[in-house]
Formats: structure tokens, C-alpha cells, sequence
């Protein structure tokens, strides 16, 4: 009989399950879109509420699809948006607000007072981050000193936080299982990444009480099992992991040196640097990539707020594109002799600049502009973004040699965009055949969980490329571009 495992991959703009046969073919995908509140320049919300509906309801639909039912899935595998915070009640279930997203930077001012008190370098060395917004710590301390009577409650053990992983495992197993994984906990600003626990210094700092924070366990463990009359029948939790570090996983990324760039809302380059933390020089931040049997692989990452949330913001907001695929199609059809730039710091720039000051701006545009220039420069925006950070790691990590990055997300179906990333990389891009890595990633934690998957190794070697785009810039029109990129950052900073 085929064994299936259900990855629950809920992401910044949508939930998604996806059922997976034991080859790892993917039997059935359902997607919902999440509502995206934003109450004020540069906060962004989601409803925790519907973030919990709208996973349960593609479980559901993948299940329907696939004319399978919950006792025929062996395991669980949850992949999420990672940093998201929701406190919610323990007695209710009911969050106290709406969840801060990633993106919020409404803590901006109390981070920078942070490195301004000195606690920068000591934040850094404990936790591998940079004292920012993007990270769940002062998110937490927002709410708690913000939301009516949450301090008094948190200090009476009534609430907990977790990232989105810990408050769907919560509900999904009926309440009892409050926990997260490394992945997830390292990007908390409030877990020692090198004694792998929650650091007090740090909580002590927030103010934020350790009753609330969930346990942190391996990558892929017993993460309990769902309540029986969720699926009909009680199915076993056996991976979970942050959606960039579960794509490394789905892309085998195992060998230190080996790289993936992810592109969904925005983009993310996790470099695996093995059983050694790197610190960075350059401003990237050192994360746990996964930990397996205790043992504890660490990553290099570089993230970038806006990806392809760019692609919709000229979509949605702009109207000049119907669909997002029609961007790389226009884009082919753009003036070549217009050196139009967008640098999209919607809500601040992220690697290396950490500006979340910043705000988007657009250069170069002279009358003959139009749609194809602007996609042009929103895809490739992208790409230089992603070469910023490459560089920085290439200056972090010296045995980095010849790259070769595997990339996978929606915007990397495009051609057109793949080809600009090899030529302004001046490196070989590889783009597997299955583009579902994150949620790969999650099937593959709990499939080790549950001997489905025999090991790592067999991971790699199921690994199929399907198409690698090759450097054919010339190298005096790549510096040209990629100088002009660099003038348009300095130009957006807020400090610049
Ligand atoms: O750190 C934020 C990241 O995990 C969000 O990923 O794919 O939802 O944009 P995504």
C-alpha cells in the first residue's frame, strides 16, 4: 500500500497543503490566499484566526482532491512563514491580535534604541541575528505592552506566543503540544543558537515572561498527533521547519557550501555552513539551517523583504500587469537602451542594508517608459538584490568557490528572470524539476521521522535538475547594470 505524507505549507500570502505519494510525487495541491491587513505605513497583519481556517480548509481540499482520507496519511509535515507572531489566549485559543508578519517594522525604533544601548554585539553573538523588527522578540514585547491587560496575563502564565508552526501544532493537536523547532526558534531573537535553548539575558531584556514560549525540538521529531475529528482518523506530526530552512532541506542542500535562493513574497539565500556557526562581517545573519539527531547544521542567510510581492505590488496596486506571469513576457520586451531601476523598499530593505527606514523608490524613467520597462526592472531588482547578498557571503564564507545556486519559488518559472540571475551572478543557476521544495522540505522531516525517508543522502539523490541557465553577459554591460543598481540602493537609503 502507498504510504502519503500531507505537507502544511502556510506561507505570507497563502496556506497550502500538498499530499505527497511515497516517491515523493505530489498527489494533490489546494492553495487559499490569506487576507494581508495593513493598519499603518510599514505594519502588516494577519488574522491568526484565519490563518488556522484557511490551513485546516486546503488540508481538507487536498484530502478531497486526492480522493484519500486522513487514516490513509502517515505523517504531517508543517513548513511556515517564519518570525510571524501570535499570542494568544490558553484557555480560549483566540489570539490577542491580529499576528505581526515578518514585514512589520513598527518595533524599528525600539530596535535601533536597542543598538544604541549596546546590546547590538551581544544580541549577534547569542542569537546569530541583527537587532531588527523582522524578528519575533520585539514583536512579542510590542504586544504584550500594547494589548490591553496581556502583560498582567502573560505574568499569570494565561498566554502564549508562538511562530505560525506553534500555534497550528497547538490547535491541531487539540492543545497539546506547545512547541516549535530549531529553525523556527532561531529566528525568535530569543534563542542561543550555539547552547541551543532560550536565552534568559535576552528575555530578561524583552521583559517577556519563558512560561510562553514553546519547547524547542529537532527539525524532525515527535511533534504529537492531530485530534481524531480534525481528519477522521488521528494522523502523527513528524517535521516542522522555518519555510526557507525546510526549502534547503527540499533542495538537499547538506554539503557546507552548497546554496538555494527561494522567491516567493520575498526572497531568501540560506548557505549551508555545516557544524560551524559563521559569523558574518557583512551584515548577513547566521541561522540554524536544520537539526537532526541533536546535531545542529548552521546556516549563512541573506533575506530580502520583496521578491515578488514587487510582482504584485504592480499587479495590485499599480494595475499595470493582469497576471504575475505576464511580467517576464513584458519584461522581454523592454526598451534594452533604458536603464530604468525600481528598488522596492517597501517596508525598508533587508541584507545587507537593514534599513528599514527606507522606502521604495523608482530611477531612470524618462517619457518613452512604460509596463515593459517597469516589469524589467521589477524582475530584475531581484536579481541584484540576490547578488548583493552573494557577495556578502562570498566575502563571509572563503570556501565558497564556484557557485551553483539552486533556486526554486514561483518567480523562478520565469526564463527570462533565471537567465538575467545567471548573467548579473556571473554564475550557473540550477532550477530543479520539483519547484515545491519548501513543502518537499517538510514531507522529507517527517517522512525521517517516520522511516519513510532512510536518510539524507537518499534525499540528494532524488534531487533532478531541470534546467540550468549559463552566464552570457557580457562583463562590461554586467558592471554597467550592476554599478547603476548600486548607485539607486545608495540613493534609497534613509541614510543616504
Ligand atoms: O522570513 C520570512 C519568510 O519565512 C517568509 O517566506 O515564502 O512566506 O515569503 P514567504
Amino acid at each position: 500500500m502507498t504510504s502519503h505524507i500531507l505537507a502544511i505549507d502556510q506561507g505570507t500570502t497563502s496556506s497550502r497543503a500538498i499530499i505527497f505519494d511515497d516517491n515523493f510525487h505530489i498527489v494533490s495541491v489546494a492553495q487559499q490566499e490569506l487576507t494581508q491587513f495593513f493598519p499603518k505605513s510599514g505594519w502588516v497583519e494577519h488574522d491568526g484566526e484565519e490563518i488556522l481556517r484557511s490551513t485546516l480548509a486546503t488540508c481538507h481540499k487536498a484530502l478531497d482532491q486526492s480522493g484519500l482520507q486522513g487514516s490513509d496519511i502517515d505523517a504531517i509535515g508543517i513548513t511556515n512563514q517564519r518570525e510571524t507572531t501570535i499570542v494568544w489566549d490558553k484557555q480560549t485559543g483566540k489570539p490577542i491580535h491580529r499576528a505581526i508578519v515578518w514585514q512589520d517594522r513598527r518595533t524599528s525604533a525600539f530596535c535601533a534604541s536597542l543598538d544604541s544601548w549596546g546590546y547590538g554585539p551581544m544580541i549577534t553573538n547569542k542569537t546569530g541575528l541583527l537587532p531588527d523588527s523582522y524578528f519575533s522578540a520585539t514583536k512579542i514585547k510590542w504586544l504584550l505592552d500594547n494589548v490591553g491587560d496581556a502583560r498582567k496575563k502573560a505574568d499569570r502564565g494565561q498566554l502564549l506566543f508562538g511562530t505560525v508552526d506553534t500555534f497550528l501544532l497547538w490547535h491541531l493537536t487539540g492543545k497539546k503540544i506547545h512547541a516549535t523547532d530549531a529553525t523556527n526558534a532561531s529566528r525568535t531573537m530569543l534563542y542561543n543558537i550555539h547552547e541551543n535553548c532560550w536565552d534568559h539575558e535576552l528575555l530578561e531584556i524583552l521583559d517577556i515572561p519563558r512560561a510562553m514560549l514553546p519547547e524547542v525540538q529537532d527539525s524532525s521529531a515527535d511533534f504529537g498527533t492531530t485530534t481524531p475529528e480534525l481528519f477522521g482518523a488521528p494522523i502523527r506530526i513528524g517535521g516542522v521547519a522555518g519555510d526557507q530552512q525546510a526549502a534547503l532541506v527540499g533542495q538537499a542542500c547538506f554539503a557546507p557550501g552548497m546554496v538555494k535562493s527561494t522567491y516567493g513574497t520575498g526572497c531568501f539565500i540560506v548557505l549551508n555552513t555545516g557544524e560551524q556557526p559563521v559569523t558574518s562581517d557583512n551584515r548577513l545573519l547566521t541561522t540554524i539551517g536544520y537539526r537532526l539527531r541533536g546535531k545542529t547544521t548552521y546556516a549563512l542567510e541573506g533575506s530580502i523583504f520583496v521578491a515578488g510581492s514587487a510582482v504584485q505590488w504592480m499587479r495590485d496596486a499599480m494595475g499595470l500587469i493582469e497576471s504575475a506571469e505576464q511580467t517576464g513576457e513584458l519584461a522581454g520586451q523592454a526598451d534594452p537602451d533604458q536603464d530604468v531601476y525600481l528598488v522596492p523598499a517597501f517596508t525598508g530593505l533587508g541584507a545587507p542594508h537593514w534599513d528599514g527606514n527606507a522606502r521604495g523608490a523608482i530611477f531612470g524613467i524618462t517619457r518613452a517608459t512604460g509596463p515593459a520597462e517597469l516589469s524589467r526592472a521589477a524582475l530584475e531588482s531581484v536579481c541584484y538584490q540576490t547578488r548583493d547578498l552573494l557577495d556578502a557571503m562570498q566575502k563571509d564564507w572563503g570556501k565558497m568557490g564556484d557557485t551553483v545556486l539552486r533556486v526554486d519559488g514561483g518567480m523562478v518559472a520565469s526564463n527570462y528572470t533565471m537567465q538575467f540571475l545567471a548573467d548579473i551572478l556571473n554564475a550557473p543557476v540550477d532550477r530543479p524539476v520539483i519547484l515545491e521544495t519548501t513543502a518537499l522540505g517538510a514531507a522529507y522531516l517527517a517522512g525521517l521521522h517516520i522511516g519513510m525517508v532512510p536518510s539524507l543522502e537518499k534525499i540528494s539523490a532524488s534531487w533532478q535538475l531541470n534546467r540550468q541557465f549559463r552566464p552570457s553577459l557580457d562583463d562590461a554591460v554586467r558592471l554597467r547594470k550592476y554599478n547603476g543598481w548600486k548607485e539607486a540602493v545608495r540613493r534609497t537609503l534613509s541614510t543616504g
